[in-house]
């Protein structure tokens, strides 16, 4: 797979809904109600994070819930790529972009959404084929006016903004021409997931998943 057939497949799971759930899970016994509640809201491309122990085997578990595309989140290293593809992830992200990073996910055949937050490090990956990039840290980077103000100079590179971005602000990123879709842990709040609430994920998650694009 070429660079440019990876962004590509990383943009089909970007347009798939509005929202990519962050995911940040600690307990594998949640992977998979948790996976099922998202995923009945209308939620199917679903970012776990590499950054609890038990990150891996929950990809592991959600990879295995129906209707769901699984992808692991703040990759750093070849090493997590070697992980993230043997735990069944179907695409990676990554909080910035690295030669390194790429190589090994284009050497794994893993899709990747590569962190970019400024126009040099937009068009480095332009130029190595990556059209579609996590705008990462969308709100701490300058927001949803930063990214409108790359579109005109930038048309060809398409984004999900990620980083501080809730059902509040959505809409904000969701209306312009360079966003895909977006990123947010918010659909997924700790307290819900430590009580089980998979009902009110779902809600959550529906009404992210109606947010218009
Ligand atoms: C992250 O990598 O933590 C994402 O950017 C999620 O950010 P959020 O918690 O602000 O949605």
């Amino acid at each position: 797979m070429t660079p440019q057939q990876a962004s590509q497949k990383a943009e089909y799971i970007c347009r798939l809904a509005p929202v990519i759930p962050v995911l940040v899970v600690e307990n594998i016994a949640d992977a998979q109600p948790l996976a099922r509640a998202l995923i009945a809201g209308g939620l199917p491309a679903l970012e776990v994070t590499l950054r609890t122990p038990a990150a891996l085997e929950i990809i592991a578990a959600m990879a295995e819930v129906e209707g769901g595309i699984v992808g692991a989140g703040t990759l750093l290293t070849p090493q997590d790529v070697t992980n993230a593809k043997a735990a069944g992830a179907q695409f990676g992200v990554s909080p910035g972009a690295t030669d390194i990073l790429l190589d090994a996910c284009e050497a794994a055949d893993l899709p990747l959404l590569p962190g970019a937050a400024s126009a040099s490090e937009a068009m480095a990956l332009y130029e190595r084929g990556y059209h579609v990039q996590k705008f990462f840290p969308a709100e701490a980077a300058g927001g949803s006016k930063y990214l409108k103000s790359l579109a005109s100079p930038l048309p060809q590179i398409n984004y999900c903004p990620t980083g501080g971005v809730s059902l509040a602000n959505a809409n904000d990123y969701l209306s312009l021409p360079n966003v895909v879709c977006v990123g947010g842990s918010w659909v997924a709040p700790k307290a819900l997931v430590q009580a089980g609430d998979w009902d009110g994920i779902t809600a959550l998650a529906k009404a992210a998943s109606q947010l218009p694009r």
